[in-house]
């Protein structure tokens, strides 16, 4: 939809009940969270892999948490959102001003880019937050088209990338800086992207970036920057830390100490990838016919979704194709399942995930020393009595 300046500045659309400032400052659901912490501060957590499976849309109870700084509590009275840069009108927006204006519903799957890192680990060290395959969740975020919003400023034909800087204090190892993030002019004015102000119907909860966050479906979760309070519109890439360092894919050779990261691209879209969430690594089950459930996410790019999934019972030597469950969205997970038969003894799940251009994930995923982007073959070793 086509926004024009005098339907923003008449507040087209439904105001949202935000109630007073600070309404989410501790969950959205009222419950905390049912997550195994993988850091304590910041505050780094993932569900149970069996807790992750059990619905499509994931509860504010079970949904991952990744910070790399302290999370703010945020005044909505007070806050503010800035679009300035390669614009014609750099403008700051209240939560009023934002709630105001036309909102998008978007379902959209948010991964960490260090999901599934500590397959990395078996491989050799790597540096970051040892996550399971649980750094990732699905939610139906609510929010202005950031599209409408770069209109009602006015982007200049300049402009190449639109930074996003969250209101995170992160500390460095040589100083303090804010989280920020980057995606391409191109993708920033597609429908998908928003600056949420809900999710799952409720308000931000503060955990995830309350009083408004971007959310950019198809993209690593780094680029859905929480707490947003700056876009700047560029013709330059970011020399924010997550932009110009880190989030960035370098080959299993490159090391920390010698690697230059202004010679790589910062990552943007996620990899077909899945894993296997029921039953978890370590159980015994008993031989004959089991359920096996699990998720699986289409590449972040746009037009490609999930073809199949396969699961293997006996460590890849046979396959049996699983139903896809859940809504079909673009950008965004699929729940499955399949029924399998095992024999007794020590065995080994697998899953494998093909998408709509041919893709196939891969065996293994190579290795890299900040562990990002594992998509590997998930394997659940499993025993059998
Ligand atoms: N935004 C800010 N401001 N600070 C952060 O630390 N972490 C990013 C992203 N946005 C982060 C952020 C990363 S790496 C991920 S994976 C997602 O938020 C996680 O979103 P969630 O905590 O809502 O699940």
């Amino acid at each position: 939809m086509k926004l024009t300046r005098r339907e923003i500045l008449r507040g087209a659309g439904a105001a949202l009940a935000l109630g007073s400032a600070g309404c989410s400052i501790f969950g959205g659901e009222g419950g905390g969270k049912d997550l195994i912490p993988r850091q304590e501060t910041p505050f780094n957590a993932e569900p149970r892999l069996d807790h992750l499976v059990e619905s499509w849309q994931t509860p504010y109870s079970k949904f991952y948490v990744r910070n790399h700084g302290t999370m703010p509590s945020i005044d909505g009275a007070g806050y503010k959102l800035t679009v300035e840069g390669l614009v014609t009108r750099a403008t700051s927006f209240t939560l009023e001003d934002l709630s105001r204006l036309p909102k998008a519903s978007v379902p959209a799957t948010l991964q960490c880019a260090g999901n599934r890192r500590s397959e990395h680990q078996q491989v050799k060290p790597v540096a970051g937050v040892l996550w399971d395959a649980g750094a990732i969740s699905t939610a139906e975020w609510k929010g202005v088209r950031l599209a409408d919003l770069l209109e009602f400023v006015g982007t200049k034909s300049a402009a190449k990338y639109v930074w996003f800087e969250g209101l995170d204090s992160v500390t460095l190892k040589d100083r303090q800086t804010l989280f920020g993030g980057q995606v391409p002019i191109e993708k920033a004015q597609r429908p998908e992207c928003i600056v949420a102000l809900e999710m799952n119907g409720r308000p931000l909860p503060r955990e995830h970036g309350f009083p408004a966050r971007t959310v950019v479906p198809g993209y690593i979760g780094a680029r859905s920057v929480k707490w947003l309070g700056r876009i700047v519109v560029s013709d330059k890439k970011s020399d924010n830390n997550f932009v110009a360092r880190d989030y960035k894919l370098f080959p299993p050779e490159a090391a920390a100490e010698t690697v230059k990261p202004q010679d790589f691209e910062p990552i943007y879209e996620n990899l077909l990838n899945s894993a296997i969430g029921n039953p978890r690594a370590g159980q015994t089950l008993k031989a004959g016919r089991i359920k096996v459930r699990g998720f699986a996410i289409p590449p972040g790019t746009a037009g490609v979704a999930l073809a199949g999934v396969e699961v293997s019972p006996d460590g890849g030597a046979t396959w049996v194709p699983a139903k896809l469950l859940g809504k079909d969205a673009p950008f965004t997970w699929k729940l499955w399942e399949a029924e399998v038969d095992v024999a007794a003894g020590s065995r080994t799940l697998v899953v494998r995930a093909t998408d709509t251009k041919g893709g196939v994930q891969p065996e293994r995923a190579p290795w890299n020393f900040k562990g990002y982007l594992w998509n590997g073959w998930h394997r659940v070793p499993i025993t059998v009595a």
